[in-house]
Formats: structure tokens, sequence, C-alpha cells
């Protein structure tokens, strides 16, 4: 199993300030509160700091291993990134002047396709789950490329560094401008077998496989039909896009005209179920939202991606009224930003735009974002029985903030609350401000690498 050695370290209790959002309350402040840390890095225990000495005598912990956080320090969950190509880290931040289609044969499936080379592979890799944790990311589903060695390289990463990941060996096999990168049906079914069934020997702790077909354009009835089977039969995850640009939308019709919309090609698929997580979305019917909810499928909500590709927006409050799971996502490279303190900044804008184009619209609130970050991607990824926030037995995924680091990106001028001094985290903070960061208990930012 790994990391056995460190796990002892992992048993502590924490006092001081911890925001989480539960299923009653978008944001939950706790001030002097003790959280208590198993050895196997789940929750012991909650409570109030006057109850140091009975809790630390209940469960057998020595008062000298509490640590104290400091008076502009909190804690918050670990952020939960739905949605992230880890290849394609390799040009964020470039390549954002076309509309999806062509940004795909452009740029996205030439740059793809040379994760065929290990190395190439290593050195992305490596940085894209550095600079995620770095910046906040405890849980990342990741789509990597066609290359089932270098996919399951991303797995072997993530649990080296300490990331809690779902990790995808994209399917596609038709449509694609670049004549190597590109499987037939046979080649994309028995890669995508040996990836489940290599990575699952791993035994990996926080590390899980995920079926993904690229999307309908990038795959034939019959491949998504065998994928939904597959994930069927061995019960796992499954990410896709849906519905991200209009002229994508176009083009499902006419490859599957006997499909009443997109939601339904992926339902007639097997595809959707309460493990399903897709990413986009903005132009879904009230009807196929309703298919959602039925089947428990979620969505991933990409707001930098979005707008960066000029796709679309996503009415969140919408999707929520009709009470489909929903978590953010960085979209990595259509998104230009891997830190999801983005996407919940550009997840607030793009609501206060649906604002501005109908005043009726009932904006985001920063709480309701916060708890998409964590509770709600925990949810929209099936994983809220393990994180997402600070519920006794769950996994402590954690971030600890510091909004007066030295040299830091925050001015305080008075004695703000702690909801304040969120909400200056959320708008104004980065990396520099997270300044340990736990995925099962175990520290992994700063990394003793
Ligand atoms: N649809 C199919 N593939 C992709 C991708 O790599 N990025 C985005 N944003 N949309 C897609
Ligand atoms: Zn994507």
């Amino acid at each position: 199993m790994a990391n056995t050695h460190v796990a002892s370290a992992r048993k502590r209790v924490f006092r001081g300030t911890l925001i989480h959002a539960t299923k009653e309350e978008a944001v939950q402040v706790l001030e002097d509160a003790l959280l208590g840390v198993n050895a196997d890095g789940t929750i012991a225990f909650t409570g109030e700091g006057k109850e140091l000495d009975r809790l630390c005598k209940e469960f057998a912990y020595s008062p000298s291993a509490v640590t104290h956080l400091e008076k502009h320090e909190f804690f918050m969950p670990g952020m939960v990134d739905t949605h992230i190509h880890a290849p394609q880290y390799s040009y964020a931040g470039t390549a954002l002047d076309l509309p999806l289609l062509d940004w795909l044969n452009k740029y996205t499936f030439p740059v793809e396709s040379r994760f065929k080379d290990k190395s190439f592979a290593q050195k992305v890799y490596t940085q894209v789950v550095r600079r995620t944790l770095r910046n906040g990311t405890t849980t990342a589903c990741y789509f990597a490329t066609i290359h089932t060695d270098s996919s399951l390289l991303l797995g072997h990463i993530a649990d080296k560094l300490g990331q809690r990941a779902l990790v995808g060996k994209v399917c596609m096999d038709r449509n694609n401008s670049v004549k190597h990168y590109k499987e037939t049906i046979q080649e994309s079914l028995k890669e995508t077998r040996r990836f489940i069934a290599e990575l699952l020997e791993k035994k990996y702790a926080l590390v899980k496989p995920v079926v993904t077909p690229r999307f309908v354009l990038s795959c034939s009835g019959a491949l998504l039909g065998q994928l939904g089977q597959l994930a069927k039969n061995n019960n796992l995850h499954i990410q896709s896009h849906i519905s991200e640009n209009v002229d994508e939308v176009k083009i499902v019709k006419e490859l599957f005209p006997d499909s009443d919309s997109y939601t339904d090609v992926y339902h007639k698929h097997n595809l959707l179920t309460n493990k399903t997580v897709m990413a986009h979305g903005c132009y879904l019917s009230d009807e196929e939202l309703a298919l959602f909810r039925e089947t428990g499928a979620s969505l991933s909500h990409c707001p930098n991606s979005n707008i960066s590709l000029c796709s679309g927006f996503l009415n969140v409050r919408n999707v929520l009224n009709h009470k489909v799971k929903l978590g953010l996502g960085t979209d990595v490279a259509g998104g230009y930003s891997a830190s999801m303190l983005d996407a919940v900044r550009r997840a607030l804008d793009t609501s206060k735009l649906l604002t501005i184009k109908d005043t009726e619209h009932e904006t985001l609130t920063f709480e309701e974002v916060f708890r998409l970050a964590t509770l709600g991607g925990s949810q929209a990824l099936s994983l809220d029985d393990q994180i997402g926030n600070f519920e006794v037995g769950k996994d402590f995924d954690a971030l600890r903030v510091n909004v007066m680091v030295p040299g830091g990106p925050i001015d305080l001028f008075q004695h703000e609350e702690p909801k304040i001094i969120l909400e200056k985290f959320l708008n104004l903070g980065d990396d520099r401000n997270i300044v340990e960061v736990y995925v099962a208990g175990r520290n992994v930012v700063p990394s003793a690498e």
C-alpha cells in the first residue's frame, strides 16, 4: 500500500477556524474549532476549542500533537477540479483564438499526439499535478490522451505526489484531422480494458480509472455503446463533454438523427449513470437536465473555457433548480488557468453576465460558488461519501489558508470576520496564501520531495 510509512504522522489535532460547506449551509464557519485526524487520514472528530482536554483523552491524542492556526489562517476543504486535460497543460495560456472544433484540430490533437512519448508525458504530467496541488486542487478528474502507457504514468505521478485523481485514457475512433491520433474501435476497447486493469492492479489508495469517450463527434455509436457496457460491468466512473458549442450540437444531431437530443445519445449508450460527469452543457434543454437528474449524472461547469473558446454560458442557477449535481472545472487548456480559484471567479463573472442580460436572473453568491468548488465537486464525482467537507469519517482533504502571508496578494485593514476573509481569499488569493495542502491527512504541499 502506498505511503504507509507516513501514516502515523497523519494523526494530529488542529485548532483554529474551519470553513466548509454543508448541505444546509453554503458557508459554515467554525471559530476556535478542533479537528482530529486519524492515522488513516480520516477525520476523527470536530469540536470546540474548550473541549480540547476531553477530546484528546477520548480519542487518545497527546495534547502536544495539537497544531494551532494563526489569527489570519483557516482550514477549508480541498478543491475538486471536475474536468481538466492533463496533456493540454503543456500549452495552457496560449492558443485561445479559435472556436472549439477548429481549436481541437489546429492545437489540441497535434499536441496530444506527442504523449506517445513517455518522457514528454512524464515532464508535463509531473508539472500539472504539482501546479494544481499547489493551487489547492486536492482532487482532479483528468483526461489524459489515447496512449495507455502515458495515461498509466499520470496515475502513478498523482499517487506519488499525493493527489486524489480519476484518470481517463481518452477514447476516439472517428473524425480526427491528425492521422496518427486516432484508434480503431478494437484498439480503443482493448487499450481501455488494459488501462483499467493495469491501473486497478496498482491498488493506489486515491487514484482510480474513469471511462472516457472524448465526445460524440470523436466516437462511433458502436464505441460509445461498448464503453457504456464496460463502465456498467465494472461499476466505473464515466466522463465526457456535452453541448459545449453550437456547431458541435448541430453535428451531433446530424450524426444521430434518431436521438431526441445530445443527452439522449449518451443515455441510449448507457453512458449516463450516477458516476458520470459531463463537461460544459451550455446548450442543454430543460428536458435534457431532467434526464441528468433522473440518471444521477452530473455536470462540470468550466466557465474559463466557455468564454475563452467563445463557446457559450452555462446557466448554473437553472441547473441547480433542476437539482442536477454540479461541480467546477478548469478545463485546461480550453480554460487557460489551472487554478480552481480562477474557476470560482469566472463562475461568478458568468453568473453576473447572465444577470446583465436578464435582470430576473438570480446571480450566484460567492458562498454558493465556494460550495460548488468543494462539496459540489465531490457530489459531481460521486465522492461525497469520502470528501467535500469536514464531516467526521470523511478523509481530511484540506487547505491551510493564510490571508496575511508576507508578500502576498491580500491586504486587511481591520478585524475582518472569517466570512469576509474567505471572500477576500476567493477573489484575491493565490497559491502564496495556500500554505499547506492535505490529502487524506497527508501533508502534500509543501512537498517533502
Ligand atoms: N470536446 C472534445 N474534446 C475537447 C477538449 O479537449 N476540450 C474541450 N474544451 N472540449 C472538447
Ligand atoms: Zn474538456
